[in-house]
């Protein structure tokens, strides 16, 4: 990736396999320092994006000289619905690093993405306030990738503490209604192997749930049609997790990618027809990562860094938006 460094300069914290970096390269930033931990995606960072990604601890790494943009996803677990939410979750405090890096690079604006539910947390009070005793405004934003070009409804949060106006990250442009079917166009039905176009073999018990689940459906259809393939924590019906061995549908965008993308027990990952999840370069798709992009580890651990990533045609929107402000 060519990047000018007459451009605004950018620097990225906790950058994962670096999609966030790439949206803002390709709006006309340059990169120059990128800081995540996990080897594996720094590796897939490198390959892709550059090799000015460093492979240490946020908290660590030493901030070098001055930047107009700095952005980050902190990690997000502590703040998930889905996880057990709790204010007392050691990862919530890292998104506290976005300000001390902001105090020693002093960037015009700062991007902070996450899920919906980081904006209810303490930690962003605490984030805010202490952009604010800087002298930065905060404007919140919650934004659907499905609004911005992506075939899947993803609902994320983006905390901007700027020094030079608000971004209207709101007005970006609707385009054509995305599904499954055209996102995966031109791809070889059955997975190849070639490319990231991976699929594990589902095992026997999968195989027979996944047989009884019709398109659109999930586990309730498994409790209808063939109960005796249900484990008994299925029939508790209480506060029960319903999209889960759910199946796709081709004409409709898909739900939320996450980390596990390639479980069927941890959302709806089954493919619209065959009996098997979504492929690696199918969960790429789904989520506007370039076919040009490589990743670097096991399947679990690109499954992992695609469900952590901010959607490239996401990225890019908010990149325009924070590049019309400079
Ligand atoms: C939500 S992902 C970021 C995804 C990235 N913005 C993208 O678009 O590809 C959060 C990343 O933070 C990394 N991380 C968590 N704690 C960290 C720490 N203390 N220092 C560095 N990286 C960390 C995780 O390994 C993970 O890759």
């Amino acid at each position: 990736m060519r990047m000018n460094a007459d451009n605004p300069t950018v620097v990225d914290l906790y950058a994962g396999a670096g999609l966030l970096s790439h949206s803002f390269a390709t709006e006309g930033f340059c990169i120059v320092q990128a800081v995540e931990w996990d080897k594996t995606a720094a590796a897939t960072y490198a390959l892709n994006v550059g090799p000015h990604v460093i492979c240490d601890d946020v908290r660590r790494a030493a901030a070098i000289g001055r930047c107009d943009v700095l952005i980050g996803g902190p990690p997000c677990q502590g703040f998930s619905t889905l996880g057990k939410r709790k204010d007392d979750d050691p990862r919530n405090w890292l998104s506290l690093e976005m300000a001390r890096w902001a105090k020693v690079l002093h960037p015009k604006v700062v991007v902070v993405e996450n899920v919906e539910a980081f904006l209810h947390a303490a930690a962003w009070r605490k984030l805010s306030r202490a952009f604010e005793l800087m002298g930065y405004s905060v404007s919140s934003h919650v934004l659907n990738a499905y609004d911005m070009g992506v075939p899947q409804l993803r609902s994320r949060s983006f905390t901007v503490a700027s020094r030079i106006g608000s971004p209207s990250v709101t007005s970006v442009v609707r385009r054509p209604v995305r599904t499954v079917r055209n996102a995966w166009y031109g791809l070889s039905s059955v997975p190849d192997g070639r490319n990231h176009h991976y699929a594990p073999t589902p095992s026997s018990l999968a195989l027979a749930r996944m047989r009884a689940i019709p398109m659109g459906g999930d586990k309730r259809d498994v409790l209808r049609t063939a109960p005796h393939l249900a484990p008994p924590s299925w029939r508790q019906v209480s506060g029960q997790v319903t999209d889960v061995w759910g199946r796709l549908e081709w004409d409709r965008p898909s739900n939320t990618l996450r980390t596990a993308l390639q479980n069927p027990s941890k959302g709806r990952y089954i493919h619209p027809e065959q009996d098997r999840v979504m492929s690696l370069r199918e969960a790429a798709r789904l989520h506007t990562i370039p076919d040009t992009w490589s990743f670097v580890g096991l399947p679990t651990q690109v499954a992992r860094q695609i469900g952590n990533s901010v959607p490239p045609a996401m990225g890019r929107a908010i990149a325009r938006a924070v590049r019309a402000l400079l």
